[in-house]
């Protein structure tokens, strides 16, 4: 019997296809067909995949050559299933003629003609409407999103807002973008809005994106009032719009795989989580100056909190925090210290204190160790009793990795129902809580 191999994405199944694995098939006797997982495709680059895994693996099974189909979840996967399954003929479409002939040492390799003009990217570009992106405000962060969005198909960077007329020129000019003087203008011409101003102008400029109509996208900390995120999240279902924080960690595919291992059962039960992301700031930063919505945990809390509110739920029992703060009285250095149910945890982050940025998650049979920069997870272990018992993990994190959020936001708006996957509604909200119980505590009230 001969058993041929292809792997494919098979996103939007159209007519390439069905071709393909109608001659694939044709090639032999059985026919095995390998189909990405979502995962996968983020990690190598492939953004945008519209069908989930499931439909994805219907239709190809609905076409009935394929005798048997099995999911592809990550590099040097093929050469494993090539012996396991005792393959004797691996093929593939003529887009990737000689990418696999390293196949041909264990098998024959098969590149078979792609039929033309069509292809799923085709059928995504004609699907979506170009979402045009507004961006609020102009900082340093926004830089790095007009970079990223580059790498997104199915969106724009359309212009920008700030009530700094200059500084939104000399932004706009610099990336040959529109600036907008006025909201209703800027709100007249986009889809979509990026706010990524100061922290405490989030609330206002979010509501008011709501309210005309825009799916948000808004920096991290989204609103530093628990209050304040319930109500933004009740106006965007209301008006059914997509509401997401920005924090890059939740969305890239590092994170996520490490969040599965964490979850299957491999350390044990969880017991405790260490999370620390410091940064050190020149004094005149902004972070370092705005006596009001500067300091460390402001800054970067919502990185630290984000694995242990993920992993312990939204429900401590305790929630300490201790501070080491510089002369204008702005913390450079917190531990958040929370006590759950079933576990501790610390969140640290520091603006002028130098520390190892790594996180640790410490279950009843293991551990989990990220080295920095875990925040951009590309590479983590997990360690048993045994010290020389080691596993590896490594996964891609491309460019700055804003990629993944605006991915995840395009993904939401062709599938509302994914909504709350990635970074959900109580898990933002659980963070806003943090954050105000921070600046009560540490700032007298909040402001
Ligand atoms: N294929 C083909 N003819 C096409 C499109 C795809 O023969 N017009 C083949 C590919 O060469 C591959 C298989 O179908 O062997 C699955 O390809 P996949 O990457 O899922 O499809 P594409 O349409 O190429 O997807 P994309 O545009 O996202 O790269």
């Amino acid at each position: 019997m001969t058993k041929v191999i292809t792997y494919g994405t098979f996103d939007l199944f159209h007519e390439g296809h069905y071709r393909l694995l109608q001659r694939a098939k044709a090639l032999g006797d059985y026919l095995i067909v390998g189909v990405t997982t979502e995962n996968f495709d983020k990690a190598r680059g492939k953004l945008g995949v519209i069908d989930s895994l499931m439909t994805r693996i219907e239709n190809v099974r609905k076409t009935g050559f394929a005798d048997e189909i099995i999911i592809e979840e990550q590099v040097g996967q093929k050469f494993s299933d090539i012996k396991k399954y005792n393959i004797d003929i691996f093929t593939v479409g003529s887009d990737w003629v000689g990418k696999f002939d390293y196949i041909s040492d264990y098998c024959k390799v098969v590149y078979l003609e792609r039929t033309k003009n069509i292809s799923s990217t085709m059928l995504r570009e004609q699907r979506r409407h170009i979402q045009r992106i507004g961006i609020i405000g102009n900082g340093r962060i926004a830089n790095r999103f007009v970079i990223e969005a580059k790498s997104v198909s199915g969106v724009n960077i359309q212009g920008v807002y700030n009530p700094h007329v200059e500084s939104a020129n000399k932004f706009a000019e610099k990336w040959e973008i529109n600036a907008y003087s006025t909201l209703e203008d800027f709100y007249n011409n986009v889809d979509m809005v990026y706010v990524a101003s100061p922290h405490e102008t989030h609330y206002n400029y979010i509501k008011s994106s709501l309210e005309n109509g825009k799916h948000v996208l808004a920096e991290k900390p989204m609103v530093l009032q628990k209050s304040q995120a319930e109500e933004l999240f009740a106006l965007a279902k209301k008006n059914n719009l997509i509401l997401m924080e920005g924090i890059k960690t939740a969305y890239c595919p590092g994170f996520h795989r490490l969040l599965g291992i964490a979850g299957s059962g491999k350390i044990g039960s969880i017991r405790n989580i260490e999370a620390c992301f410091t940064k050190l700031e020149a004094p005149n930063h902004r972070e370092l100056v705005d006596t009001k919505y500067g300091g460390s945990f402001l800054e970067l809390g919502s990185y630290v909190l984000l694995p242990i509110l993920k992993i312990f739920g939204e429900n401590y029992e305790r929630l300490r925090f201790d501070t080491i703060l510089g002369d204008n009285g702005l913390d450079l250095f917190t531990k958040a210290s929370f006590k759950f149910p079933t576990g501790l945890a610390t969140a640290t982050c520091g603006l002028g204190v130098k520390s190892e940025g790594r996180l640790l998650i410490s279950g009843t049979r293991g551990y989990i160790l990220v080295s920095a920069p875990w925040w951009k997870t590309t590479y983590f272990e997990v360690h048993y009793e045994n010290p020389n018992d080691i596993e590896k993990y490594g996964e891609t994190f491309l460019g700055d990795g804003l990629r993944y959020e605006i991915n995840d936001l395009l993904m939401q708006l062709t599938d509302k129902n994914r909504n709350d996957f990635r970074l959900t509604r109580g898990e933002s909200i659980a963070i806003a809580n943090v954050m105000e119980q921070f600046i009560t505590e540490q700032r007298g009230s909040i402001m």
